[in-house]
């Protein structure tokens, strides 16, 4: 890869990928196997803005991406509504505030031609996911675990 092509593409080094473990179970196996999902997705992310594969792959993963990410939340937010709708409202504002972060961060990188994802990015996204799990995520989980 000529060093035009590693400057273009931001950081030259491809993100390292996340990995699920048991740290990031939430104790409900299907939310676990959404987040599952969803890192699997941004995973894929990575790969395809550091392959040689066409633009049209890097549109496919962000479309992907988004619209697990708002199937992933709305199945979440029905989870939790039917147990605790106050802690559904607070939560669902996380989502909407995430999902909002996310598109921009897609509508770049589609817009800069799908091959623009700078380390920056590859740590927020890894960010935006494992944080929102460790901490919104399990503690919601936590109180419908309690109430069951
Ligand atoms: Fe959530
Ligand atoms: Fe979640």
């Amino acid at each position: 890869m000529s060093r035009t092509t590693l400057l273009k593409r931001g950081c030259g080094v491809k993100p390292i990928p996340i990995v699920w473990t048991e740290a990031l179970s939430v104790g409900i196996s299907e939310l676990d196997d959404g987040h599952k999902r969803l890192i699997d997705l941004v995973n894929t992310l990575f790969e395809n803005a550091f392959s040689e594969g066409a633009p049209r792959d890097m549109e496919k993963a962000v479309a992907r991406l988004m619209a697990h990410t708002l199937a992933h939340f709305a199945h979440e937010e029905a989870y939790l509504h039917s147990h605790d709708p106050a802690a559904c409202t607070r939560h669902q504002a996380e989502h909407i505030r995430l999902f909002a972060e996310l598109e921009a961060i897609c509508k770049r990188l589609l817009r800069e031609g799908g091959k623009e994802l700078d380390s920056a990015t590859a740590a927020f996204l890894r960010q935006w996911m494992v944080a929102h799990i460790m901490s919104h995520d399990k503690r919601d989980s936590a109180l419908l675990l309690q109430a069951s």
